[in-house]
């Protein structure tokens, strides 16, 4: 009896490992934290706000909530922090091609809902323009209105107008204005705005397995000033984590990111810059590659990177990534 399974033990070993070579690994189910969806208006009348004006902090302009809603007009706080906008990212052009400086901002550095364009290289710019114009790159979770609109708006642009857009992002320094705190229990919060909304005085919750993404101060956010401060709350140990799993990945270390992704993650080539984006941002990206819903002319290269990725490891990565300087 001892020989037999001594003598099968090497290949039952063979097998099973042979096994789990073939296997795909399953993909695990979305992260619901990292695609935050606005719950609809309460119905009946919508409660009076103020129409303002509002006046931010080191700006000298106002703008009133009209003018804080039109997608057509990018809200320009401070013209002096980057060059003349063309004017599809000033404005766009009605009726679908939205102004891109809106939600990505003037200076290029975007929102948690969104992502940053500032120093995105030409090439890459425009092909991720083609991908969402001919509908290859989707986001796993259908139906989300910031990237239904992003869509909208690639699928109606012309291409002199991609190209006008693409060089004015990448001219502009990409900066970073996430916090990443690790801690194991955070404020609570709301989803509004398509990220959280922290509740100071509302006591604290487990954090958990999730990155839990804000602005430190909503009403900041909300008249969109481009200086907003976001913190990202992840859970503790997950920065060193993600700093190994950055340096390690793939066997022989053969998809470690900065093989791509260049020094400090900051771009290579036409690679994009991965250091100090929003972390949440960075968890859609990585989970949207592994579902295959984010396609497009150089996703192959990331597919046998994410391929046996859990969310676990996409959670750290993003944590370590967020920390960086970009
Ligand atoms: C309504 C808000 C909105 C507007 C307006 C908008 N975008 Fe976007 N954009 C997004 C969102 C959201 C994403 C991320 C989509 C995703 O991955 O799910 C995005 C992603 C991108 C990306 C991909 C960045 C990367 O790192 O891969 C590019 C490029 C881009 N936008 C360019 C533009 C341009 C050019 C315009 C103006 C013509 C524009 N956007 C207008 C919301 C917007
Ligand atoms: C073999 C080269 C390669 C390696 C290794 C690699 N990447 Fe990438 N990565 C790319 C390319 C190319 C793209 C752009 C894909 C496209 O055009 O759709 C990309 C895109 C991304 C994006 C989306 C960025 C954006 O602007 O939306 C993220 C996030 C990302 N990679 C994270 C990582 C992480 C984390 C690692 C390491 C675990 C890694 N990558 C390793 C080549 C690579």
């Amino acid at each position: 009896m001892v020989r037999i399974v001594i003598r099968t033990l090497p290949l039952l070993l063979f097998l099973s490992i042979l096994l789990s070579a073939c296997k795909p690994m399953v993909l695990e189910p979305v992260p619901d934290w990292a695609y935050p969806t606005n719950p609809p208006p309460p119905p009946g009348a919508p409660a009076a706000v103020s129409q303002g004006p509002f006046q931010i902090a080191n700006s000298k302009r106002s703008f009133t909530r009209a003018e804080l809603t039109n997608l057509f007009a990018a809200p320009d706080w401070r013209p002096e922090d980057h060059p003349a906008m063309p004017e599809v990212v000033a404005h766009g052009r009605q009726p679908d091609v939205r102004a891109c400086g809106y939600c990505h901002l003037p200076t290029g550095n975007g929102r948690p809902e969104n992502a940053r364009l500032a120093g995105l290289p030409v090439d890459y710019f425009v092909a991720q323009m083609n991908a969402f114009r001919d509908g290859s790159r989707k986001s796993h979770v259908g139906g989300r209105a910031p990237t239904t609109n992003m869509s909208n708006t690639a699928k109606a642009m012309r291409d002199d107008e991609i190209l006008a857009a693409a060089r004015y992002f990448a001219a502009l320094p990409p900066a970073s204005f996430v916090r990443v705190v690790e801690q194991s229990m955070i404020p609570k919060s709301k989803i509004a705005g398509w990220l959280f909304r922290f509740d100071r005085n509302g006591g604290l919750e487990p954090l958990g397995q999730r990155i839990i993404e804000g602005p430190e101060d909503f009403e900041q956010f909300e008249l969109r000033d481009p200086a907003t401060p976001y913190i990202a709350y992840v859970p503790e140990g997950s920065i060193a984590l993600g700093k190994r799993l950055a340096e390690t990945w793939g066997e022989n270390k053969t998809l470690e990111c900065s093989s791509c992704h260049g020094p400090g993650y900051r771009g290579k080539e036409n690679v994009p810059n991965i250091a100090g984006r929003s972390p949440t941002s960075i968890v859609r990206q990585l989970y949207d590659f592994r579902s295959s819903a984010r396609r497009g002319a150089k996703s192959s290269e990331m597919d046998k990177v994410v391929r046996d990725m859990m969310n676990s490891d996409m959670l750290a990565l993003a944590a370590y990534l967020a920390s960086l300087t970009p």
